[in-house]
């Protein structure tokens, strides 16, 4: 393996004790408890082939799951209910709504980040929009209105000054846009789309998953407006293609709340859910994306992004203040499991010396009460016999073996779920992806 190949997570499994062992083996005490079996899934899961597909490829999302897995769970289940009814509580930029409403089901997505139910929001909602009109209203765009920057970011670090000045230029272009009425506002809502989706592209940075600079990076003066007129065609051509092949699915409805799943309610029950949270060490969905927020006015400063971030399912990138505040709660979910692992994971950070959170066993035991609360939203929404199909990977947490998986199927146990099957995806590491299905009994 190349030493640039090697991120800070296949690093830390590399330096850990751990090395050599495998998920398989430390999973074996959980299993047992749980009373059941894994068995191995065929189908690989990531977001990266729809980096190619129709609609998905509007923007990309390296944290989403791939279209082809959640049609294949469309396709096992359809026969067994009279119609789906699907819901999403961690819809990121809208895998599964583009999914339900292409097969023919309506569905509803919640996401707290802004920008991505935004970008969920207008995959699903625009598909009735005249490929036409859309072309012509960005070759109508006047190239000499500039909207500055976003002030709270490094634009100057992050861009080229020629590429900075093309990239005002574009979303001057598109905020001077008077939309008006539905259809007009759905235009510019693509156009704003296309412009969030070219801006890593056409920045020093790259997203991989985390943000940071690439120093090898070539960016061409004509990139912004060359980038954006193909994302504009490409949504074009799609547009096309869904108007010709998927007429009925056109008026399929699709929500997008942005909202919280640990307490929004929702109004309709669903027969089947599926959703990837949050990994418990993975990623900052806010800072992340901070350049598209900023660039779209969905933040306007550090403080907003951090609220936002501390709103959400918790990643060791959350303020010192919440963890804290979570420590000192006494209303917290929590099981045997879970206290046995944070107990572990602090004796780990001791033996080591240091860790780059201390607060490493408390940020676990709030990730589980996140998902807790979520889940137990779900439940609720669920008809008696609806199906929970949830992907998540586990976790290496100061040498301590984290089964997130079966943690997660157990908590479902104690919320009335069965668990049907239990799936796994190698991952290459010691420690993999499961894909849990549960049993609203
Ligand atoms: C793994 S991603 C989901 C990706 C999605 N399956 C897709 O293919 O686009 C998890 C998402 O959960 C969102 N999220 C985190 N905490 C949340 C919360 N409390 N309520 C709603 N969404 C949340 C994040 O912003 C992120 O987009």
């Amino acid at each position: 393996m190349k030493v640039a190949e090697i991120d800070a997570r296949k690093r830390n499994i590399m330096n850990s004790p751990k090395v050599g062992g495998s998920c398989e083996v430390d999973a074996v005490p959980y299993l047992r408890d749980l009373g059941i079996e894994i068995s191995d899934k065929k189908q690989p899961i990531q977001f990266t082939p729809n980096f190619s597909e129709r609609v998905h490829r509007w923007a990309g999302y390296i944290q989403g799951f791939s279209a082809e897995f959640v049609q294949s769970i469309i396709d096992d289940y359809r026969q067994e209910y009279d119609s789906l009814h699907i819901l999403d509580p961690f819809a990121g930029c809208g895998t599964v709504l583009v999914q339900s409403k292409l097969s023919g089901y309506p569905s509803v997505g919640t996401e707290l980040n802004p920008l991505l139910a935004f970008l969920a929001d207008v995959k699903v909602n625009s598909w009735a929009v005249s490929p036409r009109a859309l072309v012509t209203m960005y070759e109508a765009l006047a190239r000499n209105i500039r909207k500055p920057s976003p002030a709270f970011l490094k634009s100057g670090k992050q861009f080229k000054p020629a590429i900075l000045k093309e990239l005002s230029c574009i979303n001057g272009a598109i905020d001077s846009i008077k939309a008006r009425g539905k259809n007009q506002k759905r235009l510019k809502d693509l156009l704003r789309l296309a412009f969030s989706s070219i801006l890593i592209e056409c920045s020093n940075l790259k997203r991989t998953p985390c943000l940071g600079y690439s120093r090898s990076k070539v960016v061409d003066a004509g990139a912004p407006w060359r980038l954006f007129g193909q994302k504009v065609h490409q949504i074009a051509n799609d547009l096309k293609t869904i108007q010709n092949g998927f007429k009925e699915s056109i008026a399929v409805e699709s929500k997008v709340v942005c909202a919280n799943s640990m307490e929004y309610q929702h109004q309709r029950p669903f027969n089947l859910a599926i959703t990837s949270p949050p990994y418990m060490n993975g990623l900052d969905y806010v800072m992340n994306y901070k350049i598209e927020m900023a660039w779209l006015g969905f933040t306007s400063d550090h403080k907003q992004a951090k609220k936002i971030k501390d709103s959400m399912v918790v990643c060791d990138n959350v303020s010192k203040a919440l963890i804290r505040n979570f420590s000192q709660s006494d209303s917290r979910y929590t099981n045997d499991w879970i206290d046995d692992i944070t107990h572990n994971i602090r004796r780990g950070i001791q033996r080591r010396g240091n860790y780059r959170r201390p607060d490493m066993p408390f940020i676990v035991a709030k990730y589980f009460d996140d998902l807790h609360r979520v889940m137990r939203n779900v439940v609720v929404s669920l008809n008696p016999g609806g199906r929970f199909v949830l992907v998540i990977g586990d976790s290496l947490i100061a040498d301590v073996y984290v089964p997130t998986d079966l943690i997660l199927a157990k908590i479902g146990q104690e919320l009335g779920l069965k668990i049907e099957k239990i799936e796994k995806e190698e991952t290459g590491v010691p420690v993999k992806c499961g894909v849990i299905v549960y049993v609203r009994l």
